[in-house]
């Protein structure tokens, strides 16, 4: 038993999260998450806005009956419309949370709003009334609050307190906080508003400043209960506070916090690591606790020191956040056991179908590739676990030939059903270019990338290529994913996971040419 302070976390992922740019997640990715989210142990998730759009309702819905474990949140303005939309998406969950929010600062109240202080407390009591009239778990947010005069913040969340809130956010919705601003508004809230032992005091702390995790932790020093954040930090704009850094922060320093959280922290590094693969975003090589570096020790003085005591030079143990302690070498001769127990340590678990589908492919690269790394191996299971549902198009065949001062060729057959259609052109500013406008004639989708990066899977120049690009199709944003040793190959794989996407999505009805 500890003395230690029992802090919440609640996660907004699969909401907030979903705010970031290109992030956007189907329904079946956001189970995973949802799933992922309970393993890690985390005490609220928050789904998503159930009133913002048909899949957004879906997803909290299906998430609410499917998912057990944690409490299921929804979000909702101080709208009755919005309010009784997130009830009936929650309504079969475990245990269900609404949360409601209105922007109090007076830039917001002056020019989105139009309304008066008066109006403002008047619909946040209206709002949390009706919530809690459906839910005894009831969130309000004063939105913008780290720019609120704080007299009327204190009355704002008196208010919504005495009309039932159970607890009380506090947003730093543009990430203008600092550390010590942040912690003396909850020093104030704890000091001045007479009801607040009522509820537990939250902060949701955006990151445009990069102070996210440090005002969330100035804040429960001050007497916050609650942090909400995100896994690998995604949210809007820079992203919201990120879940790893301020749950391990409390951990490795509870000596000063005097915190602990339910989380179970060698569930991170494999949290991340779907987060990253659904969403595409990638995370930073030096990123703290899961990036790829953050405990890789280069200074001849410090991998000395390591040798001689571990903690000369390391605060935390890499497995205590889920990194595998080894990079075990597998190749040829490693059979379906050794690929399984690999993908178990590196935190995936597998259907027996995927199992076989990943050991195939495993098999195919052991041939062109001697030692297969924990990366690798990742790279291949991310592909197969990930990739578009359905493939309506797939690649049968791929050619290209690139050179200084030549126009590149390609050659690429897809197979539609039982059909084949090739393209053979001679186009384009070079190979990736040309496996576009090639896929392009034959898919008659028209392919507008926003986004593409090629990073290697594992360190050495045999090693597998990952390619991830976005493209906008319909003013709406599709990733696609490709794994290959050849990066044009896996570029033209990328492309065709996001046609499968747009196809299933917009049930697109093929034209060929
Ligand atoms: O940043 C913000 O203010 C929000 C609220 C809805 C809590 O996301
Ligand atoms: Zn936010």
């Amino acid at each position: 038993m500890t003395d230690n302070r029992r802090i919440v976390i609640f996660d907004t992922t699969l909401r907030d999260g979903e705010q970031s740019p290109g992030a956007s997640m189907n329904l079946n990715e956001k189970m995973e998450i949802a799933q992922a989210l309970v393993d890690l142990g985390v005490d609220v998730i928050e789904a998503g806005f159930p009133i913002a759009s048909p899949g957004d309702f879906e997803a909290v819905q299906e998430i609410s009956r499917s998912i057990r474990g944690s409490t299921i949140c929804g979000l909702a303005r101080c709208a009755e419309g919005d309010i009784d939309r997130a009830w009936e998406a929650l309504k079969h969950a475990e245990a269900a949370r609404i949360h409601v929010f209105l922007a109090t600062s007076a830039i917001h109240r002056e020019f989105k709003l139009k309304m008066t202080t008066e109006e403002i407390v008047k619909r946040a009591v209206a709002g949390v009334t009706r919530a809690v009239s459906y839910c005894d778990n009831v969130e309000f947010s004063p939105e913008d609050a780290a720019r609120t005069e704080r007299d009327f913040l204190c009355e704002v969340v008196e208010a919504a307190i005495d009309a039932g809130a159970t607890t009380v956010n506090i947003p730093d919705t543009v990430g203008y906080a600092t550390p010590a601003q942040m912690g003396e508004t909850i020093k104030m809230l704890c000091d001045r508003v007479p009801n607040i032992d009522k509820a537990v005091i939250s902060v949701h702390c955006h990151n445009d400043l990069g102070l996210a995790v440090a005002n969330s932790l100035s804040a429960i020093t001050n007497g916050a209960g609650q942090i909400e954040c995100t896994i690998n930090g995604i949210g809007e704009r820079a992203g919201n506070c990120s879940l790893e850094e301020v749950v391990m922060a409390m951990r490795t320093r509870s000596d000063f916090y005097g915190c602990e959280t339910g989380i179970n922290t060698q569930r991170l590094v494999p949290s991340s690591r779907l987060v990253s693969s659904i969403t595409g975003i990638q995370v930073q090589r030096n990123k703290a606790i899961v990036g790829r570096n953050a405990f890789a020790h280069e200074a001849g003085i410090h991998q000395d020191g390591m040798l001689k005591e571990r903690t000369t030079y390391e605060i935390m143990r890499p497995e205590d956040v889920g990194f595998t302690k080894t990079d075990l070498v597998l190749g040829k001769h490693s059979g379906r056991a050794a690929l399984a127990d690999r993908a178990n340590s590196l935190g995936y678990r597998l259907t027996g179908e995927q199992l076989h589908a990943v050991f195939e492919e495993f098999k195919d690269l052991a041939d062109k590739k001697k030692e297969i790394y924990d990366g690798d191996i990742a790279a291949l299971i991310e592909k197969q676990i990930h990739s578009a549902p359905e493939q309506e198009w797939s690649v049968v065949s791929f050619e290209a030939t690139s050179g200084t001062g030549r126009k590149p060729k390609v050659s690429l057959t897809l197979r539609h059903g039982d059909q084949e259609f090739t393209e053979e052109l001679s186009d384009g500013d070079g190979p990736i270019d040309a496996a576009f406008l090639a896929t392009e004639k034959i898919t008659g989708i028209r392919l507008r990338c926003k986004d593409y990066q090629v990073r290697s899977a594992t360190l050495g120049h045999d090693a597998l290529g990952e390619v991830t690009l976005e493209i906008e199709y319909n003013g709406t944003s599709f990733r696609g994913r490709g794994v290959s040793t050849d990066t044009v190959e896996a570029t033209v794989l990328a492309i065709l996971d996001a046609v499968n996407r747009i196809v299933l999505t917009q049930n697109t009805t093929s034209v060929t040419t």
